[in-house]
């Protein structure tokens, strides 16, 4: 018994903030933006947008693309770092919202490698039997956690959701996955603020050491695809479509570089995007799969990376 994704939805809120309306902000200009990160424009969620509304319509999208009834999901999981609440989970407000009802619900939180923690999750749960079919979500509001003075981070993140059914099958969808994390690197990339006594205390917006993040992700999203690569004895040349984790167009060239991947074969979007942490993985692969570049057959290699530090990658046939 294998899984296979059989269909995919995404959802980006209305409100697009480019980076010159940016600039009249904070000190920052989208000639810095763009030359250093890539990214013209990111989507933002309206004050009373949260992520289980963002994860609801992606999640309905992939549900019609997959002609899957709210009655046949036997799973729901949302990666998310900007849960609604504390608790209860975004996956339980989701599976209200989408009128499923008694499959086991529940949050992944592994940053921006959520959506490949939770696939890999999901996928484990259908070859084991324990469902049919199974929905993967990626939301975010990164907006609500960001220090709008602080110009070194505020730039580089978007809103938006993303998600995939997955399917049992007797031919493979997904054919390696491959989850990693160190914990001792848990403070270049952090929202370390804490809930005490009815009060935040602490920092409770995300701080980043930049560049010892971005040299920590171009060496793990290397490696970890070859990993993922070598458990299904392939190589480079037979993945159609590298999808990594969107941060800087910067870490994507130098990843495909490393990896001997063509450019013309990533999928890119955190131009229009920027980074939206769990949800950018499922958000690229949706828009690749309804503009036509991906086709059913092709093989794509997905990979996250992100706070933790967690990492991970999956191969998945489409
Ligand atoms: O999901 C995973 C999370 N994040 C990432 O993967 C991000 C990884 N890191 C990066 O993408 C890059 O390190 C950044 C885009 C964050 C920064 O690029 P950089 O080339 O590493 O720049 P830097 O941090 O070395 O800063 C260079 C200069 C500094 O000025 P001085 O000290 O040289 O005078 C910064 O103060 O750029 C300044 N700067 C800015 N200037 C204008 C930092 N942010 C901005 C800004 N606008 N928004």
């Amino acid at each position: 018994m294998y899984s296979r994704i059989i269909g995919t939805g995404s959802y980006l809120p209305a409100n697009v903030v480019t980076n010159a309306e940016l600039a009249t902000r904070v000190d920052t200009s989208d000639e810095w933006i763009r030359s250093r990160t890539g990214i013209c424009q990111r989507h933002l969620a309206a004050p009373d947008q949260t992520s289980s509304m963002l994860a609801a319509e992606a999640a309905q999208r992939a549900m019609t693309a997959a002609g899957v009834t709210p009655e046949q999901i036997g799973l729901v999981i949302v990666a998310t770092s900007t849960p609604d609440f504390i608790f209860p989970s975004t996956a339980c407000l989701l599976q209200a919202r989408l009128g499923i009802k008694r499959s086991p619900a529940f949050d992944v939180q592994a940053v921006c490698s959520g959506f490949v923690y939770a696939l890999d999750i999901a996928d484990k749960f259908v070859r084991s039997g324990s469902c049919s079919h199974a929905l993967v979500v990626g939301a975010e509001v990164f907006s609500r956690i960001l220090d709008w003075n602080d110009r070194g981070t505020c730039v580089l993140f978007g809103d938006g959701a993303g998600a995939v059914v997955l399917a049992a099958s007797d031919k493979p969808g997904i054919h390696a996955s491959v989850l990693h994390a160190d914990g001792s690197h848990a403070g270049i990339l952090s929202t370390p603020g804490q809930i005490r006594g009815g009060k935040v205390t602490g920092d409770p917006f995300l701080r980043m050491d930049g560049q010892a993040v971005f040299k920590f992700a171009v060496r793990v999203l290397d490696e970890v695809g070859r990993e993922a690569l070598a458990i299904c004895n392939m190589r480079p040349a037979d993945v159609d479509w590298l999808i990594p984790h969107q941060a800087n167009v910067r870490i994507l060239e130098a990843t495909a570089k490393k990896l001997g991947i063509d450019p013309s074969h990533v999928v890119i979007t955190v131009d229009r995007h920027a980074n939206t942490s769990a949800a950018s993985i499922p958000l690229a692969l949706d828009l690749a799969v309804r503009d036509g570049r991906i086709k059913p057959g092709q093989k794509i290699l997905l990979e996250g990376v992100g706070g933790g530090f967690t990492w991970g990658a999956a191969l998945v046939e489409m």
